[in-house]
């Protein structure tokens, strides 16, 4: 499911009408980050056109954050995004979730929105996150719901419809659910990974769920 340049195009302006989505989750970044961290590193895994990372950069105008991707399109439209905004600590890095191109133990903050249905291998996404957060640094994760019925998915479709969301971005959203994780498997990927779960918000039968877990230290490991 690899997404090309226009759906990208497609997705990037469809979701520029919800910002709400991304100031939620900026909010609960600034509420993770301990605030003796002068320049918390954090890095935004699936950054899409990088309206999670402006949003993040918001809210904590002293952070660094690294947007991570395979597809160029989104790493390009991220770039520009910071680039209009004048976000100069933005870095925009060609990858994907199972091989991370960072040092391990450097980053505070760790947050992907609705990409884990897109890695192939999960559990190497979730060890690669837990070798690059440092001890104690959190993931935060935002991922569609599984669970969620299949009724009410006929209705999110009609909604992007009537947003004019276009076929396209309809297809990438939809079919997403058909690779994700219900909230137990995520819990049970990240223990398998040693995270330790600090937060889940979200229904059994909510669309979409969000898990805050942390690095366990070396001695509880
Ligand atoms: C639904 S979009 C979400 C983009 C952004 N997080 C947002 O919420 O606006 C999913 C993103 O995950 C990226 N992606 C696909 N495979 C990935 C992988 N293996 N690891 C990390 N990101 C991946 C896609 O290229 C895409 O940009």
């Amino acid at each position: 499911m690899q997404i090309d340049d226009a759906i990208a195009e497609k997705f990037a302006t469809y979701m520029e009408k919800y910002p709400r989505f991304y100031q939620n989750l900026a909010k609960i970044v600034r509420q993770n980050t301990p605030y003796q961290i002068d320049r918390p590193v954090v890095v935004d895994l699936g950054v899409g056109p990088g309206l999670l990372s402006l949003e993040i950069q918001r809210v904590m105008p002293e952070v660094s954050i690294m947007g991570l991707d395979p597809s160029i399109k989104m790493l390009k439209l991220a770039r520009k995004r910071a680039f209009k905004a004048d976000f100069k600590r933005f870095g925009a890095i060609l990858s994907v979730a199972e091989n991370i191109p960072l040092e391990s133990d450097s980053v505070d903050i760790l947050i992907s929105r609705f990409s884990l249905p897109y890695w192939k291998r999960p559990m190497d996404g979730f060890s690669e996150i837990f070798r690059v957060l440092k001890p104690k640094g959190k993931l935060i994760l935002e991922a569609l719901n599984a669970d969620f019925p299949s009724w009410k998915l006929f209705l999110i479709k009609l909604h992007m419809l009537s947003n004019s969301a276009g076929q396209e971005v309809i297809r990438y959203h939809v079919d997403a659910y058909e690779s994700a994780y219900t909230m137990i498997q995520v819990e049970r990927l990240l223990t398998d990974s040693r995270f330790r779960i600090l937060t889940k918000e979200g229904n059994k039968k909510d669309w979409k769920f969000v898990i805050i877990a942390e690095k366990t230290a070396k001695s509880e490991s």
